[in-house]
């Protein structure tokens, strides 16, 4: 197999693709159910077609395109990752990895390859969840753990809903549950990943073999004081929602840095109302993501933020609300599959290391009921979540090689199922 032509298809992909962002010149900027997004969608039902594959969009924008295997009753493998993005980040976030599927498509075209099981390659809408604050919406809702009332519930920056964007989209979020797989179809899944952080480039190894992805709380916060005149309102009789709101958000840095291991949690959206300079503030909104390997961790954290909500809206009368928008827990990635992919790695000379992942990704969602495996090529510098990302081209060609002998040796689960 030639490491530069499949090199070549990838950077062709991936430079198209590129240019379907909302922000040219300021990084990729493609939230889901968006213009953007769409022409996305669009390009890969092309490229699956052409690399002989089957190919549907279901009804929430998920996109899957299926080589066909010697039984097609047994549970399939999947490799994919997502398609949207954060807002003016990478151009290599999620869509490298739907590449390098496509790209394994077309390298079991190419070889004329009979895997047992069916082949997917999948492209999930909505992994982010910097539109409506959530994450993991594509996957969730293939493995049946979305429901209409959350696609009402959860709302943009705009108040337009999931479901209101869905329907503007041309889809309909009354079919949500057709969306759902069979359980037991899925027999393994795999994903190829930039790292998004500095360790393999800075050590100059290879390839990262994922053991296990952190779990995720994510909270909206809503505080709500009251507006008043900022020259003539004293001090002592305010309800100022940023004073709160500051006090508070001050404060969750430092519970990360005390429970240390990896810990972290940000703040990493505000909105002040009415936002203007002379007015005390009526409402602060704004977002909470922590994450740990140790679930309790993440518990602790977010009792330790009610609790210090509670005692400053309490000083001054303001109220609050929080709305739990994503709870994941963590999941340790599958030995077996690990195991033939260093020993892959091993057999073609690239150096490789087992790591742990702190960026959320489609397998943390996955990998809590399916085996699942991620692969990690090397962002330059460390960067991502910003126009800087940068992977070369070959470093996902490397990674292809290997998950292609992944495919190539793993043994179908039993029992067939319904498809
Ligand atoms: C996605 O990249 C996330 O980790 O939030
Ligand atoms: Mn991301
Ligand atoms: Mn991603």
């Amino acid at each position: 197999m030639d490491l530069k032509l499949i090199t070549q298809r990838v950077q062709s992909d991936l430079q198209y693709i590129k240019e379907f962002t909302a922000t040219p010149g300021s990084g990729c900027t493609r939230m889901p159910f968006s213009q953007e997004t769409r022409y996305t969608a669009e390009y890969l039902k092309k490229v699956m077609a052409d690399a002989g594959l089957e190919v549907r969009e279901d009804c929430v924008g998920n996109i899957f395109g299926v080589r066909p295997g010697k039984d097609r009753s047994l549970p399939c493998i999947m490799v994919g990752s997502h398609y949207d993005s954060v807002y003016n980040g990478g151009d290599y976030d999620g869509i490298a990895g739907v590449i390098s599927a496509v790209e394994l498509a077309r390298l079991l075209r190419d070889e004329d390859a009979e895997l047992p099981c069916d082949f997917v390659a999948a492209a999930f809408m909505d992994e982010e969840g910097c539109r409506f604050g959530t994450g993991y919406f594509g996957s969730k809702c293939m493995l049946g753990q979305m429901t209409i009332e959350e696609c009402r519930h959860y709302t943009d920056k705009d108040d337009i809903s999931v479901y209101d964007a869905m329907k503007e989209y041309g889809l309909e979020p009354e079919r949500l549950s057709e969306a759902a797989w069979p359980e037991g179809s899925i027999g393994h899944y795999i994903e190829l990943h930039i790292e998004q952080g500095p360790v393999l480039d800075a050590e100059q190894t290879e390839i990262g073999l994922v053991d296990c992805i952190v779990g995720i709380q994510r909270y909206l916060v809503t505080i709500c004081g009251r507006s008043d005149h900022a020259g003539t309102t004293p001090m002592d009789m305010r309800q100022d929602a940023v004073d709160i709101a500051a006090k508070v958000i001050s404060k969750i840095g430092d519970m990360a840095r005390e429970e240390g291991k990896g810990t972290v949690a940000t703040v990493g959206y505000m909105k002040v109302t009415p936002s203007a300079m002379n007015v005390v503030a009526e409402k602060v909104d704004f977002s909470i993501d922590i994450r740990s390997s140790d679930n309790e961790v993440i518990n602790r954290i977010a009792e330790k933020i009610r609790k210090e909500l509670d005692e400053e809206t309490g000083k001054t009368g303001a109220s609050y609300s929080i709305d739990s928008k994503l709870t994941i827990t963590p999941v340790n990635l599958n030995p077996g599959m690990l195991d033939i992919m260093e020993e892959s790695c091993r057999k073609r000379g690239y150096s490789c290391r087992r790591m742990p992942s702190g960026a959320g990704h489609d397998a943390l969602a996955i990998g809590q009921t399916i085996d699942t495996v991620m692969l990690f090529v090397p962002s330059k510098d460390g960067r991502s979540h910003c126009p800087a990302e940068y992977t070369p081209y070959e470093a996902f060609a490397k990674g292809i090689l290997v998950l292609y002998d992944l495919i190539g040796q793993l043994q179908p689960q039993t029992g067939s199922c319904e498809k």
